[in-house]
């Protein structure tokens, strides 16, 4: 974790607004776009925000937060208890969401999932390539950033308000992409199944802020061995291998426990995972708060 002080929180639109967090231990951990941090906040809950700043400015990180009406208490906290001076420690950046090189993009951002697109934006065009971003929310006093993205980014950037022009029409949009580009997309699950259904998957990444609804089988026990310690830890049916894990003693970090974040990757040194997030774990890595075993039993790297 990294320490930071609360430098300053703005409203950016009806029920969002920004943080402003200044590093307070010398310069903060670097990352590149679609990056998101953890934030632990005073009141013991843990939150995962996508960075929405300048990544070259190593002193403060900037993120934005929506009032969730249904908030489990992060968006609330943030919004109704934390003020300028509050100390928040942050963790290291991941990135989940990385921009592949192209001559090309189309980004489609819905509402608050502009905080990743912002700095992609940025970057793309930074690095010379034709890009544009497809803005969707209910009203433009609800959409964040929309006069900063206008007067750093102009004609690239179509603001599209639901309120007054309907739902976009992503098939037609998807008619008139080029070969070339790639697309890049982060909002509500709505907007993102529609993208889905409307570009062509290989050149399609998405962010999403919840878990895809899916069916498993009925979960079994299964035993993990943790090779550097050499201790086999069980997992009941009923328990994740993140929760066997901390109660056995290791401190495995989490934060959503949905299989969405990233924060409780660990290695897998021998035996099938099965994997259950909706990240994708790269080969011999493992999301322990969602995903199980196919094989009787499972070797970490801990
Ligand atoms: S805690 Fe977020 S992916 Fe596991």
């Amino acid at each position: 974790m990294q320490t930071t002080v609360l430098e300053k929180i703005e409203p950016v639109a009806d029920g969002v607004v920004s943080l402003h967090l200044r590093g307070t231990g010398g310069p903060l951990a670097p990352w590149d776009p679609g990056a998101h941090v953890d934030l632990a906040l005073p009141n013991w809950l843990t939150r995962q925000y996508s960075l929405c700043g300048d990544p070259a400015d190593r002193a403060k990180y900037r993120v934005a937060v929506r009032h969730d009406r249904l908030s489990r208490g992060g968006s609330e906290y943030i919004h109704l208890f934390l003020t300028e001076g509050h100390a928040v420690d942050v963790s290291v950046p991941r990135n989940n969401f990385p921009l592949r090189p192209a001559p090309e993009y189309l980004f489609v951002a819905g509402g608050i999932g502009i905080t990743p697109i912002l700095p992609m934006l940025a970057a793309a065009v930074e690095a010379g390539a034709s890009a544009t971003l497809m803005y969707v929310g209910r009203s433009v006093a609800t959409m964040p950033f929309t006069e900063e993205l206008r007067a750093t980014h102009g004609d690239r950037v179509h603001v599209h308000a639901t309120e007054e022009h309907g739902r976009p029409d992503f098939t037609a949009l998807a008619a008139t992409l080029s070969s070339r580009a790639l697309v890049y997309a982060c909002g509500p699950e709505s907007m993102l199944d529609a993208v889905e259904a409307a570009f062509p998957a290989q050149r399609l990444q998405v962010e999403r802020f919840r878990p895809v609804a899916k069916e498993w089988a009925p979960s079994k026990p299964f035993a993990v061995h943790c090779a550097r310690s050499n201790r086999t830890v069980q997992v009941g049916a009923d328990e994740s291998v993140l929760d066997a894990l901390n109660h056995a003693g290791y401190r495995v970090p989490s934060g959503c426990r949905e299989g969405v974040c990233g924060s409780c990757e660990i290695g897998v040194l021998g035996g099938e995972p099965e994997h259950r997030d909706d990240i994708g774990a790269a080969p011999g890595r493992m999301y322990c708060c969602v995903s199980r075993a196919l094989s009787p039993d499972l070797t970490l790297d801990l």
